[in-house]
């Protein structure tokens, strides 16, 4: 594979991770063919006024995409990045728009959770956290029996209502309309990184699309890994086109050997 760029332990790294990363463990991407948006309107499941419009059309989203994250397990792509954090230690910075916690279960320490975590819950009143796994434990068994019984029908959001407000628990997930976490800590580290690398992105949603450019802008070198070319790959200098699980761990052996 031809790589030109040479990473040494004096380099300041930010990763940037995107579902694809996480593909070849079994989750789908949001805009691949058949991926969630393909059956599923970002209106209806993923914004704001979606939960206050329909809540628990919402959380049979995120109930599923749940239930399913507890099945699978990182990949080649995640633990290269865990081995890259290994060498590079505090110069090594992950941020992932993943929801799934893969990279922390391959042992990453070093992420940052920009679009929040499907294991965790707030209220949308009070804000009292609370994990998923809490959560889901109260919901009914079957959609088929919440039909079948009006009772349960007119109390259909007892399950994910707050034990200590009025309130309803809400993922704690960024959806479209939101302010995504860690902003601040992230362009402090765009500005002063000298290698910046993408992966598993289309880099079509905002702000996340954009630090590929700011940190060119700052000066970094700018690596891509992606199954098709992501809509900023003029900003990319070094391009790799294939699955980050078969690509990362060849490249990292090579950066850190
Ligand atoms: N290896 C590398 N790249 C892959 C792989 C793979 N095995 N499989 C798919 N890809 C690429 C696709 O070619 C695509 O460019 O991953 C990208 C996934 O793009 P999206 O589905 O748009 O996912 P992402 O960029 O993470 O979406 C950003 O949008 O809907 C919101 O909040 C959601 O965090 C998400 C954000």
């Amino acid at each position: 594979m031809k790589t030109t760029t040479l990473i040494n332990k004096e380099d300041k790294l930010v990763v940037l991770t995107g579902a694809g990363i996480s593909a070849e463990s079994g989750i789908k991407t949001f805009r691949d063919s058949d991926g969630l948006w393909e059956n599923h309107s970002i209106e209806d499941v993923a914004t704001p006024s979606a939960f206050t419009r329909d809540p628990s059309l919402v959380w049979d989203f995120y109930a599923a995409r749940y239930n399913q994250i507890l099945e699978v397990k990182p990949n080649p792509g995640h633990y290269a990045l865990k081995q890259l954090e290994d060498h590079l230690g505090d110069n090594f910075l992950l941020i992932t728009q993943n929801i799934d916690g893969l990279h922390r279960l391959a042992g990453s320490k070093n992420v940052l959770e920009m679009h929040g975590s499907i294991d965790k819950c707030y209220c949308n009143k009070c804000e009292k956290t609370i994990s998923t796994a809490d959560v889901i434990a109260h919901r009914p068994a079957s959609n088929s029996k919440t039909e079948r019984y009006p009772s349960i029908l007119k109390n259909k959001h007892q399950w994910f209502k707050c034990s200590k407000c009025s309130g309803l628990n809400r993922p704690d997930i960024i959806w479209f309309g939101e302010i995504p976490y860690h902003l601040d800590e992230i362009i402090a580290r765009l500005r002063e990184c000298t290698i910046f690398l993408v992966a598993g992105t289309s880099g079509v949603v905002y702000p996340a699309a954009q630090f590929l450019l700011m940190a060119k802008q700052h000066g970094a070198k700018t690596i891509g890994i992606n199954l098709d070319a992501p809509m900023n790959v003029d900003f990319i200098e070094e391009f790799h086109q294939g699955k980050s699980g078969d690509i990362l761990p060849s490249l990292v052996k090579k950066w850190i050997e």
